[in-house]
């Protein structure tokens, strides 16, 4: 299985991605989670990119399109991987096909998960992360037992800096203008398969699921 991921910011791409892993082994290549690792580490490439992410707008493509490949290139994506976050612009999505082409393994299937604009706000105000495991709370619809600390590691939660309101805005501005016509896109290829993502994390998890044809 060779999936992408798409939906707005705070749709469930990330959540639903961890779910995955856990039942089917496949690995999660989240462009935002391996540019945040390189924000951390204070690499030249992550203080780069945090310079757009703080404003909430795309990272250039060469930068992401470099850690992509370099990523699908490790042993453990033979298998399959779930992308999450890529791509994010028709630039993106035919350099994607291009290099899966030249590997003669296209995409099995883009999943689009839909949320209304409205839930997403909340979601993405309400969102803490472990520091150590990447567990995801919501402060609002999955508090931890204890605030701030994670219950599967007792490891420190923590807020995404892009997740102030006015950076939220700009991501859903940026997902309507560059990512949203990645569905038209991959509607075109005929691999395009859509789940609405409201109600519970478990009940979205079946559908997506039952969508991609995993028992
Ligand atoms: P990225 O990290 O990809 O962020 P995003 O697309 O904005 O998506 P999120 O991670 O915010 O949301 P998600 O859909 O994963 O939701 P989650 O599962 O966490 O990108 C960040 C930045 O990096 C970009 O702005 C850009 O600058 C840069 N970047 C990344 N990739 C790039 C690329 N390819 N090109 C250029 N730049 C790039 O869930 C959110 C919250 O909701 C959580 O708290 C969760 O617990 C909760 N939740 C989940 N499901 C439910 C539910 N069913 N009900 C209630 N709450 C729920
Ligand atoms: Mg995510």
């Amino acid at each position: 299985m060779r999936i992408v991921l798409l939906g707005a910011p705070g749709a469930g791409k990330g959540t639903q991605a961890k779910k995955l892993i856990e039942k089917y082994g496949l690995p999660q290549i989240s462009t935002g989670d391996l540019l945040r690792a390189a924000v951390a580490a204070g690499t030249p490439l992550g203080k780069e990119a945090k310079s757009y992410m703080d404003k909430g707008e795309l990272v250039p493509d060469s930068v992401v399109l470099g850690m992509v490949e370099e990523r699908l290139g490790q042993d453990d994506c033979k298998k399959g991987y779930i992308l999450d976050g890529f791509p994010r612009n028709t630039l993106q999505a035919e350099a994607l096909d291009k290099m899966l082409a030249s590997l003669n393994m296209p995409l099995t299937a883009a999943l689009s998960v839909d949320v209304p604009f409205e839930d997403l706000m909340k979601r993405l105000t309400g969102r803490r992360t472990c520091k150590a495991c990447g567990q995801m709370y919501n402060i609002y619809f999955k508090a931890p037992a204890k605030e701030g600390v994670c219950d599967k590691c007792s490891g420190e939660l923590f807020q995404r800096d892009d997740d102030k309101e006015a950076t939220i805005k700009k991501r859903l501005e940026v997902y309507t203008a560059q990512t949203e016509p990645l569905i038209g896109y991959y509607r075109n290829k005929g691999i395009l398969k859509t789940v609405s993502g409201t109600g519970s994390i478990d009940e979205i998890f079946k559908k997506v699921t039952e969508a991609l044809g995993l028992k």
